[in-house]
C-alpha cells in the first residue's frame, strides 16, 4: 500500500471512499465534513440527526454519495464525545478498524481527511498512527488457502492524507514514513511467526535472515552446530540435542554508530516447542510453531533500523532450534555448562527458552554488547499474571526498564515492569549444579528471569516475557488474529531514543 499526504479539498481528491471523523454531539458539522455534507446536500448531517450514525468512539458508518462526489462512498469515523482526550493510540486502532471495513467494499484509492482526525495530536505522530493503523490492520496470512474462497476477500487501494493545514503536511509525511517501516517491520515479523513449524525451521529461519540482511544492508553471520560446539554454548546446544533439524544461531549487526559497542537483541527463536522429554500435552501444542516470536521480533526490528538508520550500534542475536523428544533428546536432571562456565541443572526440558539465552547472552557480552534486551515467548504463567494486555519487563537496571517504558508509550504497546527480588534466587538453587532450570509455580515468570539474570551479568539488561501477548484471539484493532508481531515497535523505539 502506497500511503501518500497532500494539502487540498477532500472532496477534489480522485478517490473510491472518503474517510472523515466526525465528534459525538456536536451541533453541526466542521472541516473536511461539513465541506463533503455540502457537496451531498446535507446527506452526512441527516445521517447524524436522524441517529443513523452517532460518531460514538470507534463507530463507523458509510453513507453512499450517489454520484454527487469523485467518491462512490463516504466514510464516518465517530471520534466520541469532544471531552474524551484523543490519544494517537486511539486513532491508531480507529483506522485498523475502519480500514478492514473499507476492505468488505474492495475500495480503490482511499481519501482520509486529516484535519479533524489529527487535529488534537502531534502531526508527526498522527502520521504514524494512521499509518500503522492502515498497515498493521490489513496484514493477514493466507498463503496457505489454496482456495480463493477461503483466503480473506476484498482489497484496498493507495492512501492519500488530505491535510488542511499547509504547515503541518510535512510532519504528517516524516509520520506516515516512519510508521508505515514500523508496521511493515511488525508485518514482516507476523509473517515469520505465523508460519507452521514446518515451513519455518531453523534453517529457513536463517534463511531469511540472510536474505533480510542483503536486502537492508545489515551483516549477518549464522554460527553452526560444530561452532557452537567449539563456543561451548552447551546450554543451547542440549536443546537441540533431540531434533533432526540442525541448530541456527543467527547474528545480524547493523553500524549506525561508532565504536564497537552495541545494544544487544535477543530473540528466542524455539521453531517449535514440543516440551521435549518433559512433553508437552498435546491440546493446543500446535501454538508452539510461535515460540520464535522472540527471534522473529528481533529480525523485524532489525528490518526497520536498517530503513530507519539510526546513529547507533545494534546487533540482533537470535539462537535457533527445535525443541523435540527423541533417544538423543536432553533428560531431565542431565548437567550442561553454558558457554560462559555455569553450570545449569536441566529438571525440566521445557523450560528451554531460558537455556538457549543463557548462552545467547553470553555470546553478546563477549561481542560487546553493552545493553542486553531479550524477547522470549518464555513462560505460560506470564499470561496468568497480565493476560493478552501487556506483557511483562524484568529489568536489573531502573534506566533501561524506564527507557522501555517510554518507548512503549511512543510505540503504543503496553508492559509492565516485574519484580527480580533476590529471594526468588531461593527457588532456583540447585543441589547438584550452580542452578536449575525451573522453580516450580509459584511465580513462575519471575524466577525463569532470575534464571536468565544470571547470564547478564553485570551488564544493564531487560527480559520482555511476551508469552501472553504471542497471538491475538480476534481481529481487533490493529491486531489481527493469530501472531501479534509484538513488540517490534517498542524495540524500534528504544533504539531511536537511544541515537537521539
Ligand atoms: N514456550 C513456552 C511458554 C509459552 C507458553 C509460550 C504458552 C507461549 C504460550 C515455554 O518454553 C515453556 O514451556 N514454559 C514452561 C516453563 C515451565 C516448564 C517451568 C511453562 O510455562 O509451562
Ligand atoms: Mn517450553
Ligand atoms: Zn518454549
Amino acid at each position: 500500500m502506497q500511503i501518500t499526504v497532500t494539502g487540498g479539498d477532500i472532496g477534489e481528491q480522485p478517490a473510491d471512499a472518503y474517510v472523515v471523523s466526525i465528534a459525538e454531539g456536536a451541533r453541526r458539522l466542521a472541516g473536511q465534513a461539513a465541506s463533503l455534507d455540502r457537496a451531498l446536500d446535507g446527506a452526512l448531517t441527516a445521517q447524524l440527526t436522524a441517529g443513523i450514525a452517532k460518531a460514538k468512539n470507534g463507530e463507523i458508518s458509510i453513507v453512499a454519495t450517489g454520484g454527487r462526489l469523485p467518491a462512490r462512498a463516504v466514510v464516518l469515523l465517530g471520534t466520541g464525545k469532544r471531552d474524551e482526550a484523543e490519544t494517537a493510540d486511539r486513532l491508531r486502532t480507529r483506522m485498523a478498524n475502519a480500514v478492514r471495513r473499507l476492505r468488505t467494499l474492495d475500495v480503490g484509492a482511499v481519501a482520509i481527511g486529516s484535519g479533524e482526525a489529527t487535529a488534537a495530536l502531534d502531526p508527526e505522530e498522527a502520521g504514524r498512527a494512521i499509518a500503522e493503523g492502515l498497515v498493521l490492520g490489513l496484514y493477514r496470512f493466507d498463503r496457505h488457502h489454496t482456495k480463493a474462497a477461503d483466503r480473506a476477500s476484498g482489497s484496498v487501494g493507495d492512501v492519500t492524507l488530505v491535510e488542511p493545514v499547509a504547515r503541518k503536511v510535512a510532519p504528517l509525511t516524516d509520520g506516515v514514513g516512519v510508521g508505515q517501516i514500523l508496521a511493515e517491520a511488525q508485518n514482516l515479523t507476523r509473517d515469520l511467526a505465523n508460519e507452521p513449524a514446518n515451513l519455518m525451521t531453523p534453517t529457513i529461519l536463517a534463511a531469511r535472515a540472510q536474505r533480510l540482511a542483503s536486502e537492508r544492508g545489515l551483516e549477518c553471520k549464522v554460527i553452526e552446530r560444530a561452532e557452537a560446539e567449539r563456543l561451548k554454548m552447551g546450554a543451547y546446544l542440549s536443546v537441540a540435542n533431540g531434533s533432526v533439524q540442525p541448530p541456527k544461531f543467527i547474528v545480524l549487526t547493523y553500524r549506525g554508530g561508532r565504536g564497537s559497542r552495541f545494544i544487544g537483541l535477543i530473540g528466542k527463536g524455539i521453531t517449535f516447542d514440543s516440551g521435549g522429554i518433559s512433553l508437552k500435552p498435546g491440546a493446543g501444542m500446535e501454538s508452539m510453531k510461535g515460540d520464535m516470536t522472540g527471534a522473529a521480533a528481533v529480525l523485524g526490528a532489525m528490518d526497520a533500523i536498517a530503513r530507519l538508520k539510526p546513529a547507533v550500534n545494534v546487533m540482533a542475536i537470535a539462537p535457533c532450534t527445535e525443541n523435540m523428544p527423541s533417544g538423543s533428546a536432553t533428560k531431565p536432571g542431565d548437567v550442561v555448562y553454558a558457554m560462559d562456565g555455569q553450570s545449569i541443572e536441566v529438571v525440566n526440558t521445557d523450560a528451554e527458552g531460558r537455556l538457549v539465552l543463557a548462552d545467547a547472552l553470553a555470546y553478546a557480552r563477549n561481542e560487546g554488547c553493552t545493553t542486553l534486551i531479550d524477547i522470549a515467548t518464555l513462560t505460560g504463567a506470564m499470561s496468568v499474571a497480565l493476560g493478552s494486555v501487556r506483557y511483562g519487563v524484568f529489568a536489573n537496571d531502573d534506566r533501561v526498564a524506564r527507557e522501555l517504558e517510554r518507548a512503549a508509550d511512543a510505540a503504543g504497546e503496553r508492559l509492565w515492569r516485574m519484580p527480580l527480588d533476590g529471594d526468588y534466587e531461593e527457588q532456583i538453587k540447585s543441589d547438584v549444579a550452580d542452578i536449575k532450570n525451573t522453580g516450580g509455580r509459584p511465580a513462575g515468570s519471575i524466577t525463569a528471569a532470575k534464571f536468565i539474570q544470571h547470564f547478564a551479568g553485570d551488564t544493564p539488561w531487560a527480559h520482555l516475557d511476551i508469552a501472553g501477548v504471542m497471538t491475538a484471539s480476534s481481529d481487533k484493532g490493529v491486531l489481527v488474529k493469530g501472531n501479534s508481531g509484538m513488540p517490534v515497535r517498542t524495540l524500534v523505539h528504544f533504539v531511536l531514543a537511544r541515537a537521539r
